[in-house]
């Protein structure tokens, strides 16, 4: 067996083989974990309780909303990225808080965003300045997003909103330019996001930049939201250095410290089941064709890039049989990765991918007329629920009408 069989993303299938614990299921399909969903819950619950911070959950990581209830009790809202996610929050956890940031407002949405969102946090000063007075008038607490211009990871430039020329968050010399009494009087928090997968190591040294540039506004706020990209569920995560960082902020500027991880509430909490439709050969290279698609499903896999882990699979030669795992797709990229079996891959096995239950549903798409695949939820009691299914309408739906 490989390594990765004793990945977290497979913990929760306790040893049972497949085939017994999923494999009744049409493939390709997610099947999202329950358990997985509470734990993660419950630890990032434990966070808010003993340091008094307030936690969201950022929808564009997971939003897949019959299992909003599971999280609920262990959140204080959403963030959204715009007006759709700022909609679904409100409408599917009532009486909750919602975040909303968006690089960019429009005029003929504010009217709605304005009954969904709670707090509107803004990308630029000119944007503040345009509908910051009509927002704060409707009785919304308003926010700045800051770019506190330290970089803490390297090769992901496009996961780093601190990368030179970005796009996202307000500089110190910004404000300096353009900033002044008027609108800070408007805005009651500040909002930085800057890590991505990240450990705490990475805050500090964030938290450290935000007060060099930023330090002499923060007295005057209500909160402080630190963003998403905390890998706070993550096995081994050092989570000490989170809640000092947190206390830190609290007490030295008195504001509400938030936090709006995606990814860490739904870690290691789902998978994708996959079949192998065809096997061949490419000189070296054994090769599968599999009926889920990297470029479609998961397209994170080729974006981001990254190896996502597979059920019983090792490092390429680290078992007998390696084999380059691809889609269905015309995309000559569409490849998941090359893994190792114990014994040749036959056609119409069953594999499984590993935390698939992050940027994954909320991401795909039907590139090719690819369907796309089913999701199910595996209850805390085994039992195995359809939560959507899909058609060729869907992909039709799209295109026109
Ligand atoms: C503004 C903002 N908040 C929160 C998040 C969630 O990040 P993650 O899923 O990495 O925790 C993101 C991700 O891009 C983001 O852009």
């Amino acid at each position: 067996m490989g390594q990765t069989t004793l990945h977290p993303a497979f913990r929760l299938l306790e040893g049972r083989p497949l085939e017994e614990a999923l494999g009744k299921l049409p493939t390709p399909c997610y099947v999202l974990e329950e358990k997985g969903l509470r734990r993660n819950g419950e630890i990032l619950a434990k966070l808010a309780n003993d340091t008094g911070c307030k936690m969201l959950l950022a929808q564009k990581a997971f939003s897949n909303f019959n299992l909003y209830p599971v999280l609920a009790p262990f959140l204080v809202g959403t963030e959204a990225s715009g007006l759709y996610e700022a909609r679904l929050g409100a409408e599917e956890l009532p009486g909750k808080e919602v975040h909303v940031f968006s690089a960019a407002y429009r005029e003929e949405e504010l009217e709605q965003l304005l009954r969904y969102g709670d707090h509107i946090v803004f990308n630029s000063l000119g944007q503040l300045e345009k509908y910051g007075p009509k927002a704060k008038a409707a009785g919304k607490s308003l926010g700045l997003r800051i770019n506190p211009e330290c970089s803490t990871q390297e090769g992901h430039a496009i996961y780093d909103p601190c990368a030179p020329g970005s796009r996202l968050g307000v500089t110190r010399a910004q404000w300096q330019e353009q900033g002044g009494e008027e609108l800070l009087e408007l805005l009651d928090g500040l909002h930085f996001h800057t890590l991505c997968e990240q450990d705490s190591d990475a805050l500090e040294l964030t938290l450290k930049a935000v007060e060099q540039k930023f330090g002499d506004l923060l007295p005057k706020m209500k909160w402080l939201n630190f963003g998403g990209g905390h890998h706070i569920t993550r096995p081994g995560y050092h989570m000490e250095r989170l809640e000092s960082c947190i206390r830190y902020a609290q007490n030295t500027w008195g504001v509400q410290v938030y936090l709006e991880p995606g990814e860490a509430w739904a870690l290691n909490a789902g998978y994708l089941l996959t079949r192998v439709l065809d096997l061949s050969k490419n000189g070296a290279f054994r090769l599968a064709i599999l009926d889920a698609s990297a470029a479609c499903h998961a397209p994170d896999v080729l974006e981001m890039p990254y190896r996502p882990p597979l059920h019983g699979a090792g490092e390429p030669g680290e078992l007998s049989f390696s084999y380059r795992l691809g889609g269905p797709t015309c995309l000559a990229g569409d490849v998941w990765g090359d893994y190792s079996f114990s014994a040749p891959l036959a056609q119409g096995e069953l594999l499984a991918f590993g935390d698939m239950a992050i940027y994954t549903t909320c991401k795909n798409n039907t590139f090719n007329g690819m369907p796309l695949p089913n999701i199910y939820v595996r209850r805390e009691n085994g039992a195995l629920e359809c939560l959507a299914q899909f058609d060729y309408q869907d992909f039709k739906n799209r295109l026109g009408s």
